[in-house]
């Protein structure tokens, strides 16, 4: 009896047919529906779990949720938009909110980067980011320039553009022809291994795109895509001077470089975008996620004035439209009241600042976990951390899953993948808070068999 009440809670009355319904993504769809992992409700750094334990958030969501959840603020901003004004269409009319958030935006962008295109999640500005870049240069004349370069391990989300540009084989190997792109190695050195925060060793890849090049010639690429840090690739830090190298290749080679800042927009490394941590200015930059602290889907693409202004000039007559680009939710009236009042949270809470201040922490409390079993491998950047692990015999994938199941019973959701378990703490974490995880981490490793 006692066990049918554990599992019927444990289920949040959730049935199996309604569980086999859900095709989920990313997921190991025949192990969950097994023994599901349901999260019914959410406060500060807790989830709820259907049974009743609290479960810290150790990737802040899906590195979406550093201010923490169940904020009112953003929850009354919700609620007083879809009564106001529920949904408006983007495209040749407009709402206000949407002009107040862009103007906004380009204050938390690097100097320049001020016209703002919505969007409805990375993946989506993964690909209006590309779309924009041959557009460009199509508009300037020089149409030939449609290549892209992107790096091993680069994420840029799943649509055809992003898995093209995207260096992770599982996530386009499946799906045939993409968009032509190339690809720098990764930096991921095994020199590197457990260095705290940034590699000195490194810098020397960026070179490979002077190879790239000659290669291709730079009358033939439009733009190089990269995450100032890798995050599902297994937060990977840029070795120092590697962004400086690639940007200045950039720049003398007449190509666009476009920074994919899905992970790092808004505080992830202690800054508000990467591109100020590294201080590299890019062409674009790509947000999402944190953009909303994860409340609504909201995706955005902050270009550099000068691109912005060649879609206008020369446009034909001024009622027709510039760029033949845009969703149904670009700018949607709720999503850009979600994001508003996150913004206000992040300024008035000053979570960047804070952020800052849980680097040091973090680095050291995740780097005690050097010399456990299996432990190949330990990064941080910012206020993300990740250890990887030696591959069990045929099972590569297995260790991290193992290790973020253990975490699960013990109360701490961690994310994991390929060879890596990542932790990203909300930026409202306590230090006790992150001594638990860590700790717990180092616990579940100790059990590895
Ligand atoms: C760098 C980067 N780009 C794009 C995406 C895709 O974003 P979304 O899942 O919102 O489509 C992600 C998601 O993790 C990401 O990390």
């Amino acid at each position: 009896m006692a066990d049918q009440e554990t599992t019927a809670s444990k289920y949040a009355g959730v049935t199996q047919a309604q569980l086999d319904a859900h095709w989920m993504p990313y997921s190991g769809n025949r192990q969950f529906k097994q023994d599901p992992r349901l999260l019914v409700a959410a406060k500060d750094c807790f989830y709820t779990s259907a049974d009743g334990r609290q479960i810290f958030d150790g990737l802040s969501g899906l590195w979406t949720t550093g201010a923490g959840h169940g904020r009112s603020e953003i929850a009354n901003a919700v609620a007083a938009q879809i009564q106001q004004l529920d949904y408006s269409p983007g495209f040749q009319f407009g709402q206000p909110k949407s002009f107040i958030l862009a103007e906004r935006l380009s204050h938390w962008m690097p100097p320049g980067l001020n016209r703002i295109f919505f969007t409805g999640s990375g993946s989506e500005a993964a690909d209006t980011s590309l779309k924009i870049a041959r557009a460009y240069w199509r508009k300037l004349g020089k149409g030939t320039k449609t290549k892209f370069i992107g790096r091993a391990k680069g994420y840029h989300g799943v649509n055809f553009g992003g898995i093209s540009v995207g260096g992770l084989p599982a996530n386009r190997a499946w799906y045939g022809a993409g968009i032509e792109s190339y690809h720098l190695a990764s930096t991921l050195l095994p020199e590197n291994r457990f260095t705290r925060g940034e590699p000195e060793q490194g810098a020397h890849l960026a070179e490979q795109l002077i190879d790239l090049i000659q290669l291709h010639d730079a009358s033939n690429i439009a733009a190089v895509i990269l995450e100032p840090m890798a995050g599902s690739g297994g937060v990977i830090p840029p070795p120092k001077g590697y962004l400086q190298r690639i940007a200045e290749i950039c720049q003398a080679h007449d190509i666009l470089l476009i920074f994919d800042e899905v992970i790092t927009g808004f505080g992830r490394l202690g800054y508000k975008t990467g591109a100020e941590a590294y201080g590299v200015v890019p062409d674009m930059i790509n947000v999402a996620k944190q953009i909303t602290n994860g409340v609504i889907p909201m995706g955005a693409v902050a270009c550099k004035q000068g691109i912005y202004d060649a879609f206008m000039e020369d446009a034909g007559p001024d009622y027709q439209l510039e760029l033949p680009h845009g969703y149904t939710y670009s700018a949607h009236p709720v999503a850009c009241a979600a994001a508003l009042a996150t913004l206000d949270i992040l300024e008035q809470e000053q979570l960047i600042e804070r952020a800052h201040g849980l680097i040091p922490e973090i680095e050291q409390r995740v780097h005690q976990l050097q010399g456990l079993p299996y432990v190949s491998d330990i990064r941080n950047s910012g206020t993300a951390s990740a250890v990887s692990f030696e591959p069990a015999p045929g099972e590569p994938l297995l260790r991290p899953y193992q290790v973020a199941m253990a975490m699960w019973s013990k109360g701490f959701y961690v994310r994991y993948g390929g060879d890596t378990v990542a932790i990203a703490p909300p930026f409202i974490a306590e230090l006790n808070q992150l001594d638990d995880i860590y700790s717990a981490l180092g616990d579940c490793i100790a059990e590895l068999t």
